[in-house]
């Protein structure tokens, strides 16, 4: 185990390049088992999440190799065998392989998936999904299994606006006999992503990034190249460290029109957000507005970028509000940073984050955008180390952290973590 030591003050200057999207990566993988032959993924994230996916579909019969940022996955031989356990338990995003297999075989046993479990996180939706496509789900021992003679097309209305169970429901269905609408469908550019890849494998899928989908059932799904869109979670984050830090950073390989709500917030606040074809520069202020953030659905502010931004608003010269609405209780960021001086209380699904100055402390990541939080807040203190330990939680999301944040001038390094 290792530990992030972060000296800070030093604002962040020159440019950092932004990986392909960790959570699309996640649901393409998967994806891929829905096709017969050979599916070529590039720009994929260097991130433990994702290695962990290339194992999951090595142990499942495909072939897999790395070269780079590119994965090829050959599909052909793959075979559906139940995984209760094992790695499907180290990520939250293993419920994919739960649409995917349905899609291509009509059944699948998967363990209930782990991954940052910062609150419940229930999958009854993705289930609701399933069962109307016609599969019988029963839970058994904490195992997932889910059977369809016939997969048949469906109308389903998502009773929660929910990324996986949209996407989930997107890869069965594009398998299943008849068409398929999902209505209250989440619209995330990941969402959009995943229906490229689905439509260039020879699915039929419209309205993908709208809040209503058609997926027309296909016999038959072939191989195909698709590249991953830009990490906008990890383009956010890179910004906000930007302006804690006072800093003039120009964040390349991004997807401008995905990072709207951060740069309406980050502009409130007093940053100059200059926006380009493919980068953003953030050009930070000696004082900084307070302002309210409610974290949303796309295209709403990002909840996964509410744990960073409040460690942004402590950097503000008052009290700022931020609430989010996705997940009632997102807040384990919090305690973390009140040891390192922050004033902020939490009320319901709301920080209350009164601005001022934060100091070194020897603080926990609880799980990856936690980390990033601390990440943050440590790179505004300039006196002392900030050690950060559950270094395997930042890892899971943001790849090349360390070694991006000293080209940017940043004084940060790991070491091995006390016993
Ligand atoms: N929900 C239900 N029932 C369901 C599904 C979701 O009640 O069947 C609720 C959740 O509890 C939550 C809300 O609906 O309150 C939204 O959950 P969603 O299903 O959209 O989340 P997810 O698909 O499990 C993905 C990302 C998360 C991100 C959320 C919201 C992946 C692998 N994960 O999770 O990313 O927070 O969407 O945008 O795509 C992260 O990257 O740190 C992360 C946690």
């Amino acid at each position: 185990m290792e530990k992030l030591m972060v000296r800070g003050g030093r604002p962040l200057r020159g440019t950092v390049q932004i990986s392909g999207a960790k959570n699309s990566a996640v649901a393409l993988l998967p994806a891929a088992i829905l096709a017969e032959s050979e599916v070529v993924l590039d720009n994929l994230p260097q991130l433990s999440d994702v290695a962990v996916y290339g194992e999951i579909l090595e142990q499942l019969g495909a072939g897999v190799s790395w070269s780079g940022d590119t994965m090829r996955i050959d599909p052909s031989r793959l075979q559906s065998a139940p995984m209760p356990d094992g790695k499907v338990k180290l990520l939250r995003a293993s419920y994919y392989l739960m649409g995917a297999l349905l899609g291509r075989f009509g059944e699948a046993v998967i363990g209930l998936p782990g991954g940052c479990n910062f609150e419940p996180r229930p999958i009854d939706q993705h289930i609701k999904g399933f069962e109307a496509l016609g599969a019988e789900v029963s839970n058994e021992h904490g195992s997932i299994r889910i059977f369809a003679r016939e997969l048949r097309g469906a109308k389903i209305y998502l009773d929660v606006v929910s990324v996986g169970a949209t996407i989930n429901i997107m890869l069965a269905a594009s398998r299943a006999k008849g068409v398929t609408t999902i209505e209250n469908a989440a619209k995330e550019p990941e969402i959009i992503d995943v229906a490229t890849l689905l439509n260039a494998m020879g699915a039929r899928i419209k309205g993908a990034g709208t809040e209503t989908i058609r997926i027309e059932g296909v016999e038959a799904m072939h191989g195909c190249r698709h590249s991953i869109i830009p990490d906008r979670i990890q383009a956010g984050t890179y910004m906000i460290a930007a302006a804690a830090t006072r800093g003039d950073v120009v964040i390349d390989g991004v997807i401008p029109k995905h990072m709207e709500a951060m740069s309406a917030k980050l502009v409130e606040m007093g940053v100059q957000v200059i926006e380009m074809d493919e980068s953003i520069r953030i050009v930070g202020a000696p004082t900084y507005e307070p302002i309210d953030v409610r974290a949303l659905v796309y295209p709403g502010f990002a909840t996964d970028l509410q744990s960073p931004m409040t460690s942004l608003l402590t950097q503000a010269s008052g009290v700022s509000i931020l609430t989010d609405y996705v997940y009632s209780n997102r807040f384990k960021h919090v305690p973390e940073l009140v040891r390192m001086g922050a004033g902020i209380r939490v009320e319901g699904r709301s920080a209350i984050i009164e601005g001022g100055p934060l100091n070194a402390a020897k603080v926990r990541a609880a799980d990856l955008r936690a980390g990033a939080a601390l990440v943050v807040a440590g790179l505004t203190v300039p006196e002392g180390v900030t050690e950060i330990a559950g270094v395997e939680y930042i890892d899971r999301g943001y790849d090349n952290l360390v070694e991006n944040l000293r080209r940017l001038g940043a004084d940060v390094w790991r070491e091995q973590a006390d016993a």
